[in-house]
């Protein structure tokens, strides 16, 4: 278990969760770490830590560079359990030390851990001299809980951005120049889609506020460390923070007899004629945190379901309150389904799309049974006039 030096002086001390496969139901197909970072200087700083499971890796990889007695300072940017789940245990070796957090930090560390620790609660602006360097914080209120800040070493350029501009892969490389760049573009993708979405506006705000740093390197909490394609991934940022959409389209839906895959394909159909990608989901085959990749730059979102005892289909039920959490906005919604009697699923498809404000321009399109040529050339036009 080595460390790894990313900077003169500070060290990458994290774990490797190779074979995490979900994460509170966010599927990880590629395992994830939890990045800690050991800064040596004058006062010997930690930050943030790694899942409780997962620290005798982390405190392996310290006690190669230091004795993690002598850890003055524990900066927590972030309370949740993948980053603070190791302080109980760091702390109890680490008997002096400080933890350095936000005043939301400080509050939600000790209604999680019920512990009296020595805490110095720091501000935007707040600037915590350890030596050589000083370590200045901002606060990321929901980016993404309300105790998220990031820290910022200006002596080395260098900005500790927790979950921000993270991604989930377990790799042996550290570094954004040594995996290949679409597989961690796609997996900042689905990281920012899952995880940060909802909170584009106090993206924006931290994007503002870190475009006034002077930065070389940015070292997130989960996977690769940003140092050669910083402006690729600031540029993704503002475009996901800003709901700016890519004119493409995703059809999800699920069928029971096999109308509304029918119907899927044809809203498909109607895209690819008028030159719009289109992406297809089933799901009976992909996972919604996947599924959820592709809404981040789409701007149609259309869904489908059979209606099944005077509803929609559960699994499109669950995909739904999921994507309604994610909150996307700006998009287009187009809602389908076939039925026996009843045909309620495709009203409360448009419900819920209301509710996340899309615009939703055309309602009621349902198929009876079985469709012939006929019905579903129908719906074809109906289509049409959508999209
Ligand atoms: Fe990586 Fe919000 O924890």
């Amino acid at each position: 278990m080595l460390p790894l030096e990313i900077k003169k002086g500070i060290y990458w001390v994290g774990g490797i969760d190779w074979h995490l496969r979900n994460f509170h139901g966010y599927i990880t197909q590629r395992g994830t770490t939890y990045n800690a970072y050991l800064i040596v200087d004058e006062k010997i700083t930690l930050v943030d830590t790694v899942k409780h499971y997962m620290f005798d890796e982390m405190l392996e990889r310290i006690s190669k560079v230091v004795d993690p007695s002598k850890i003055d300072y524990i900066v927590s940017n972030h309370v949740e359990m993948d980053h603070s789940g190791s302080l109980p245990k760091m702390l109890a070796i680490a008997k002096g030390a400080t933890v350095i957090t936000s005043p939301n930090g400080e509050k939600g560390l000790k209604r999680h851990f019920k512990k009296d620790w020595k805490f110095k609660v720091v501000n935007t602006g707040d600037s915590l001299n350890i030596g050589k360097r000083n370590i200045s914080f901002v606060l990321a209120q929901m980016v993404h809980w309300p105790d998220s800040m990031v820290s910022y070493i200006p002596e080395d350029k260098l900005l500790l951005s927790n979950d921000g501009f993270g991604q989930h892969i377990a790799s042996s490389e550290r570094f954004d120049d040594e995996l290949g760049l679409d597989i961690i573009t796609e997996e900042a993708a689905k990281y920012y889609a899952n995880i940060v979405l909802p909170y584009g506006m106090q993206v924006g705000k931290l994007l503002e506020a870190a475009s006034k740093l002077d930065i070389d390197m940015i070292a997130p909490s989960h996977g690769l460390v940003w140092r050669k394609n910083l402006g690729h991934i600031i540029k993704l940022y503002k475009k996901w923070s800003g709901n700016a959409c890519d004119n493409k389209a995703v059809v999800i839906y699920d069928t029971m007899w096999g109308t509304t895959e029918k119907m899927a394909f044809v809203v498909k159909k109607v895209f690819e004629e008028k030159g719009i990608p289109c992406q297809m989901e089933s799901l009976q085959k992909k996972h919604i945190s996947d599924i959820m990749t592709h809404i981040l730059s789409a701007k149609y979102i259309s869904v489908g379901s059979p209606t099944l005892n005077n509803g929609m289909l559960p699994t499109v039920a669950a995909f739904l309150t999921y994507m309604k959490g994610l909150a996307p906005k700006n998009r287009v919604g187009i809602a389908f389904g076939s039925y026996g009697w009843g045909g309620q699923a495709v009203g409360e498809i448009e419900k819920v799309m209301e509710g996340c404000k899309f615009q939703v321009p055309q309602k009621g399109l349902k198929i009876q049974y079985v469709p012939d040529e006929k019905d579903l050339a129908e719906f074809k036009k109906k289509i049409e006039t959508v999209i």
